[in-house]
């Protein structure tokens, strides 16, 4: 069980993050093998809408989003950790999603070569957001949850907490419980 945590705060050592490596020590808890990337120090450019990938599989733009694609398709569940900027989710995570285009045809269907790797692959999603009320993050949980609905993944129930200030939540005890148990599910067969 390969489990791939993807950090789409630009804050190292911040809430998502605090978050995100208790959700991949919870899988770790159950044998997985994890791995966690940080958009923020990765080159992943916004999708062009060239449409080549849906011939080829392949994204035309050469960054390091190429790489990233293999991860997806060897994990076997994806955890994602993310805060809310203006009611949505950040500009880095947002790159990186839409650069998943790559992994369909034009009738966004898994390209065939794709389809045994990514259909019921498990994801996972934390949010952070500052306002109080942890639903004002809904916004990126439907992103994902109607992304996944589309493409036959398996969202597990999001984890959604608020904070504010930097590596605040690291006093939140029922959070980080939360996301440890996240990461034990995700990480279950
Ligand atoms: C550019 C920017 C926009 C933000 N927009 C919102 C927002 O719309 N709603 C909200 O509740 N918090 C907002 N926040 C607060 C963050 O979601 C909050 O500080 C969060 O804890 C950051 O998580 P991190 O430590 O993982 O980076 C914003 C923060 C920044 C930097």
């Amino acid at each position: 069980m390969k489990v791939l945590g993807v950090l789409g705060s630009p804050r190292i050592g911040g809430n998502s993050d605090i978050l995100l490596n208790q959700a991949l020590a919870g899988a770790k808890e159950m044998g997985a093998k994890t791995e966690k990337i940080v958009l923020s120090r990765k080159k992943i450019a916004g999708c062009l809408d060239c449409t080549k990938c849906n011939e080829t599989g392949i994204c035309v733009i050469k960054d390091d989003m190429l790489e990233i694609h293999k991860k997806i398709l060897e994990g076997d569940a994806i955890l994602h950790s993310v805060p809310l900027y203006f009611w949505a989710m950040t500009s880095q995570m947002k790159a990186y999603l839409d650069r998943w285009c790559a992994f369909f045809d034009g009738n966004w269907t898994w390209h065939k070569a794709y389809a045994p790797k990514m259909m019921g692959k498990k994801i996972g999603l934390i949010t952070v957001c500052g306002a109080p009320d942890v639903h004002t993050s809904d916004p990126i949980v439907h992103s994902f949850r109607e992304t996944c609905k589309l493409a036959g993944l398996k969202l597990l129930p999001p984890v959604q907490v608020s904070a504010y200030a930097r590596g605040e939540i690291d006093k939140n005890e029922q959070a980080k419980k939360k996301a440890f148990q996240l990461g034990k599910k995700i990480a279950r067969f």
